[in-house]
């Protein structure tokens, strides 16, 4: 039996990290996790249980994705030399930040914004640099550009839309950024279905764009898929680290067959769209409280009394939404998925209950 001491082996810099919390409450109704309410149509469930018949499961899977590549490609017109397939969209953030940069090296995101790019840059020994958004949760391209170039990044990420603020950014202003930086500029568009705006046409431009897209937020969050565009000659790099066996068979098919398929999908996300905007203006009635524009499958608002409070009341009633107010420039903030009509409404009345 051998006892050595730990804490003399890892890493400091792993050492000052905390892990990423994930709530695993089991509410009633989730709302915290920008997942899609809706299980996969029926018909596409069916033909999945189908192909699962012919999957040889003592393989390994295709450590290329090539057919999900190749119906990615197709769908969007690129080349599937210039798509790589994460597990999750998470995995391609890592990825990226592996191959542009060295230990200590510096890379920026505006701020607030999704979490785990700076969890996932800590955990790699950089430096990220949070650049305040201002009060319409917007910025100004020649500002970020100085601001990149004083801190010397190497990388930036642009989550468009915004989580968790909801929004996208001015396209110009992104383009500029695109336009001015000698760096990797990310594109992260993990809730392109609900916002249909894109910066997929840039990347034949300009070779130190990356796009990503994810399919957890339409309907196969458990599958864990993302996946990257860009120009050939960074793939060939990612490629270079990527674990040759990422994603699984079941994930590689099943994404192929959804997207292929689209449409059953399409239609919970117009209704998940519907519900968006039923659910902001009903938020907006509300007195006390503010509600910021989304172009995604989230709401974020804040209240005029302890957000801590208003998030625990509604968990005690079974509704789990996200707290944000640990975020200095989101005191009081709430964050709320767009579920089901039905979760909406006990969501909505529950709301109305504690504020009143
Ligand atoms: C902006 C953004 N990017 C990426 C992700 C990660 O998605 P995935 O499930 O594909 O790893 C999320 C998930 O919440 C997100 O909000």
């Amino acid at each position: 039996m051998s006892q050595v001491n730990l804490m003399n082996l890892v890493r400091d810099k792993v050492k000052a990290l905390k892990a990423y919390h994930v709530e695993t409450i089991d509410a009633e109704i989730k709302l915290h996790a920008n997942e899609n309410p809706y299980p996969p149509p029926p018909e596409l469930f069916n033909r999945l249980q189908e192909s699962l018949k012919s999957f040889q499961l003592n393989r390994y899977p295709d450590p290329d994705s090539q057919v999900l590549k190749e119906t990615i490609a197709e769908i969007n017109r690129v080349p599937a030399e210039s798509i790589v397939i994460g597990n999750g969209s998470d995995e391609l953030i890592q990825l990226i930040l592996q191959i542009f940069c060295d230990e200590g090296d510096a890379f920026a995101f505006p701020d607030p914004t999704f979490a785990m790019y700076a969890i996932i840059g800590k955990g790699l020994g950089l430096n990220p640099h949070p650049f305040p958004l201002n009060d319409s949760w917007d910025f100004k391209g020649e500002a970020f550009l100085a601001f990149l170039a004083e801190k010397n990044a190497r990388v930036v990420f642009f989550s468009y839309p915004n989580n968790p603020t909801g929004n996208c950014y001015s396209a110009n202003e992104i383009k500029k950024v695109i336009e001015g930086f000698q760096g990797i500029v990310v594109l992260d568009e993990a809730y392109f279905d609900f916002a249909r705006k894109t910066f997929i046409d840039d990347i034949k431009k300009h070779n130190n764009l990356i796009l990503l897209r994810s399919l957890s937020k339409i309907g196969l969050a458990a599958l864990r898929v993302g996946f990257g565009i860009a120009d050939p000659a960074i793939m060939e790099q990612i490629n270079k680290v990527r674990l040759p066996y990422n994603s699984n068979t079941i994930s590689q098919a099943f994404a192929a067959q959804v997207l292929r398929d689209f449409s059953p999908v399409k239609k919970q996300i117009d209704i998940i769209l519907t519900e968006r905007e039923r659910l902001a203006k009903a938020l907006s009635a509300l007195p006390n409280l503010t509600v910021f524009p989304s172009d995604s499958n989230f709401i974020l608002f804040r209240v005029e009394q302890e957000g801590e409070k208003v998030f625990e009341n509604l968990m005690k009633n079974g509704i789990l939404i996200r707290n944000l107010n640990a975020h200095p420039r989101l005191k009081n903030c709430l964050r709320v998925t767009v579920g089901t009509r039905e979760e909406n409404d006990q969501f909505l009345a529950q709301l109305v209950k504690i504020k009143g």
